[in-house]
């Protein structure tokens, strides 16, 4: 948050009109794939539903496709490959690294596959989004369409996904907000997670605005939000 201060003529004579600007919080967006999720996000901004900005976006892969929605909207992007380091620390450190450098508020999984090791600085600013609805169906694994067929052999009757923030474990942090789906007798893998998407899209945008209110507290893992 800054504020600016601006002279202005009326009247014959100057005078200073004091403009407080607020700063949208700053995101690092962290991919390995498609990107559609990094997409939905920046929609987000754009229509001004999302009080953010995507300041940094760092991809597993120099082969992620959706490194093209941040060459599109001119955002800078850090390649950033595990196998670059000797341990899954010192990879981490890599990453965080670039997000303080950036001055990030919140780093935002969207499709990354890798584990990372969680500074304590960011305790409760990664955030992830799984599809399901956590805990069932999620851990190491269990991530793409894997987790549908998973769904669909167990036979249950309701998914969707959650958001949660990221702790040392897969998909164990904090849950934040979590949406059902149901499960159709016609479903295939890739109809239910269509289904689970286009739900990801409404949820992870609505956690993320819940962040930029400032209405989200933790106490241990149950997370609050203030009306
Ligand atoms: C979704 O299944 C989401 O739940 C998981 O990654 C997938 C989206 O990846 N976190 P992308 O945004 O299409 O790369």
């Amino acid at each position: 948050m800054s504020n600016s201060v601006v002279a202005v003529q009326g009247e014959g004579q100057y005078s200073l009109l004091l403009t407080l600007r607020f700063f949208s919080m700053k995101l690092a967006i962290l991919i390995s794939g498609t990107g559609r999720t990094l997409q939905n996000i920046l929609q987000r901004i754009a229509e001004k539903t999302l009080d953010a900005e995507v300041v940094l976006v760092i991809a597993s892969t120099p082969n992620a496709k959706g490194l093209q929605y941040a060459e599109r909207a001119n955002i800078p992007i850090r390649i950033i490959e595990k196998s670059d380091f000797p341990n899954q620390e010192q990879f981490s450190k890599s990453i965080f690294a670039a997000c303080r450098e950036c001055q990030v508020d919140y780093v935002v999984m969207a499709g990354y596959v890798k584990l990372l090791t969680i500074p304590d600085d960011f305790e409760n600013r990664v955030l992830n989004i799984h599809p399901s609805l956590v805990p069932a169906f999620c851990g190491k694994g269990f991530y793409g369409i894997s987790v549908h067929e998973s769904v669909l052999q167990y036979g249950a009757k309701l998914s969707g996904c959650t958001v949660h923030f990221v702790n040392n474990h897969y998909d164990q942090g904090p849950v934040i907000l979590q949406r059902a789906v149901p499960v159709l007798e016609t479903d295939t893998p890739d109809t239910l997670s269509d289904r689970v998407f286009d739900m990801e899209c409404i949820v992870y945008p609505e956690a993320l605005q819940l962040l930029a209110e400032k209405r989200i507290t933790v106490e241990g893992r149950r997370v609050r939000i203030r009306n």
